[in-house]
């Protein structure tokens, strides 16, 4: 009985085969017939009932006619893959003709673009240009340029300090340990005058710190551009050309500037520069100033006061400020963002 439904079944399912379709067709015949529930298997369970001669004899050709019907279902599944693959390779086409596809490459962030500028500018008239340690000491930061401890004018820097000075002799370089990151770029000119001897002409782009509340025009840091020209008769009409040069090359537009006196320590006289484009609004742009004999005598240099040393000036922009001005950005953040959409207009 069991033998004449095995052979049943055997014709049932190579017609199934035959008439199979495709992949998902041959995948119904296996799981009807050969399947954990399938026809074929459900004889194999039922063998340990039989005695076992009749399990032996039915056993035997049951699993010739599993063993049959896997062969057709796997060389029918063969064909159908054939069929598959030449079809998707007869429609796949490569056209090495077609444009490729474009890597993004990213470009020089604005202020960078900026310093290679102004560096430019200033090499093209004999300027050198140095940088200095961002982690400044007490002393190159302040003393040495002529603002001793409690010095009202400490207070225009609002100073990130790393470590506070333990030593109660301010005036002495090796004493003071103070260490802070640097407020702004005018200790570059202690540090270049200590071991170079004037005539010189530096800029000195870079980064400086300060612990303030951002807004539109105040970032904690930010970078500056410090200028320094040391020679036997350097003055006041020197710097104004050169700045009105540089200024008029940078900006691109005729400009004008004006100076207004001001103080800072390290500059005796002292300076502030305005700029404007052809009636525009005065904007503020620079602090500068005839080096302060102190500011020499900290480097080892010996002053033009009373005669017979050195003299020269001294200035210290925003590049920021510069950047701003020449892009006409209103917002000092947008530097330090990471946006980009800011970013891709340069
Ligand atoms: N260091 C000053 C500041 O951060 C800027 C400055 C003013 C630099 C006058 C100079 C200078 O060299 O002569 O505000």
């Amino acid at each position: 009985m069991a033998s004449i439904n095995l052979k049943n079944l055997k014709v049932e399912a190579k017609k199934g085969i035959e008439k199979a379709d495709n992949l998902k067709d041959l995948d119904e015949i296996f799981r009807k017939y050969l399947g954990k529930k399938g026809k074929i298997t459900l004889i194999f369970n039922s063998l340990k009932k039989l005695p076992l001669n009749k399990r032996k004899k039915l056993g035997r050709e049951a699993n010739l006619v599993k063993i049959g019907l896997e062969k057709l279902i796997r060389e029918k599944t063969q064909k159908f893959k054939e069929e598959i693959r030449a079809e998707s390779l007869g429609k796949e086409k490569i056209d090495i003709t077609r444009p490729g596809k474009k890597v993004k490459i990213g470009h020089l962030h604005p202020l960078t673009l900026v310093q290679r500028e102004v560096e430019e500018i200033f090499q093209s008239m004999g300027f050198s240009v140095i940088t200095g340690p961002e982690v400044e000491t007490e002393w190159y930061n302040f003393d040495a340029l002529n603002i001793p401890k409690d010095h009202p004018a400490r207070d225009m820097w609002d100073t990130f300090w790393l470590r506070q000075n333990e030593s109660k002799n301010q005036k002495s370089k090796i004493k003071n340990n103070g260490l802070l990151l640097r407020t702004h770029t005018s200790p570059v000119q202690v540090r270049y005058m200590e071991k170079h001897n004037p005539p010189l002409r530096i800029i000195v782009p870079g980064r400086c710190f300060r612990h303030e509340a951002t807004d539109a025009s105040h970032e904690i840091q930010f970078y500056q551009l410090e200028g320094l020209v040391v020679d036997k008769n350097i003055s006041a009409a020197n710097f104004r050309a050169i700045i009105e040069e540089f200024l008029k090359r940078f900006l691109k537009t005729d400009i004008e500037i004006r100076l207004r006196p001001s103080f800072f320590p390290f500059t005796e006289p002292s300076f502030e520069i305005d700029v404007r484009r052809k009636k525009g609004k005065w904007v503020e742009m620079m602090g500068a100033g005839m080096v302060h004999p102190n500011v020499f005598k900290a480097a080892g240099l010996i002053p033009n006061a009373p005669a017979g040393g050195w003299q020269g000036f001294a200035f210290g922009a925003g590049l920021d400020r510069l950047a701003m001005l020449k892009y006409k950005i209103n917002d000092i953040r947008l530097f330090y963002s990471g946006d980009l959409r800011f970013l891709k207009q340069f």
